[in-house]
């Protein structure tokens, strides 16, 4: 039978045995996958796994810092590339969420193109990193077998001009038997930060697609606060691990308040917590009316911008998980 001992140290094995003294380069995202995945590599190859985290503005509160460091105490060779400027002179004035989409997708491999060059650039003479480090799990594989066709996103942005260097390497991917809740105990046995372990999932493009039309940076940092309210409501409360994601979105309109004898017009955020499975369906969540209410009232009195929260009410299907 399958124990998390046994798959971490016949799978560590198998790294060292086809690996050798080559160099792996991964990207990270704070997420359970690709952290399990290279805290396996790393106890496989060491410092010759070359990591890296980018930032590109759309993160939640504090999370690049806080996830950096986390990375740095379980001793990987982690690199953070700031990149906000970059995403959010791009994104400038964009609002059609798949043109979000694909221009994130594509600032994205730019950066990841450059980070692995610089990488290159410093490995030992003689050297070279043949290899790219991926958290991709089982039920991924399946999905872009059925959905999309493997690959579809990356290669749509690279039709011209060739492919970018780094995908000349091959891939790596240790963790493409398992399924989430396997990963999870990997995780454990491999006594990774809990912290990352038990995070909800996080969608690429993060606050890019909880920010409906145009981002600013002035609209991501209210939603950066109010999310961090919800969030913190939710983890003191207990009913952070309850839910199977939540997050904070940025609506595109502006409402009509009071705020002593002044009228404002300000923006409006709401919250959403779904359970899920897998996120193919999804149903939303009943949290109490005194949570919500005290979440709500946090985040009027603290988020300047902010006058009015509401909850979503919607499951999935008909609505999805995030509103774009
Ligand atoms: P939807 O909104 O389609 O979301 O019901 C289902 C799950 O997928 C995540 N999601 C994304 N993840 N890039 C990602 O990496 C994306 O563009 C993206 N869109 C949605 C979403 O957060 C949820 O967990």
């Amino acid at each position: 039978d399958w124990t998390s001992e046994s798959f971490v140290e016949t799978t560590v094995a198998e790294l060292k045995e086809q690996l050798g003294n080559d160099h792996v380069i991964m990207a990270l995202s704070g997420g359970v996958d690709s952290t399990v995945a290279a805290v396996l590599l790393h106890h496989a190859i060491g410092e010759r796994l070359h990591c890296f985290f980018v930032d590109h503005g759309l993160l939640r509160k504090n999370e690049y810092e806080q996830v950096l460091d986390s990375y740095k105490n379980m001793g990987l060779n982690i690199k953070g590339v700031n990149a906000k400027e970059l995403f959010y002179s791009k994104l400038e004035g964009v609002k059609e969420p798949e043109a979000k989409r694909k221009i994130i997708g594509a600032a994205f491999i730019d950066v990841f193109d450059q980070a692995s060059k610089d990488i290159q650039k410093e490995l030992p003479e003689g050297a070279e990193a043949k290899w790219l480090g991926q958290g991709t799990i089982y039920p991924d594989i399946i999905e872009s077998i059925s959905v999309k066709g493997p690959s579809a996103t990356i290669k749509s942005h690279h039709n011209v001009g060739g492919l970018p260097d780094y995908m000349k390497l091959k891939v790596i991917e240790p963790l493409k038997t398992l399924f989430k809740d396997e990963v999870r105990r990997v995780g454990k046995t491999l006594e990774v930060d809990p912290n990352i372990l038990n995070r909800h999932p996080f969608p690429g493009p993060g606050l890019g697609i909880r920010i409906l039309g145009d981002i600013t940076e002035e609209k991501v940092r209210i939603l950066q606060d109010a999310d961090d309210i919800y969030i913190r409501n939710l983890k003191e409360s207990g009913w952070y691990d309850k839910v199977w994601q939540a997050g904070t979105i940025f609506l595109p309109v502006q409402s009509v308040g009071v705020m002593g004898d002044e009228r404002t017009y300000e923006h409006v955020v709401a919250l959403r917590a779904v359970g899920s499975l897998d996120g193919m369906t999804a149903d939303w969540i009943h949290l109490p009316y005194e949570l919500l209410a005290k979440i709500s009232n946090e985040i009027i009195n603290h988020v300047k911008g902010i006058n009015r929260v509401v909850y979503d009410i919607s499951s999935k299907p008909p609505a999805t998980i995030e509103w774009e």
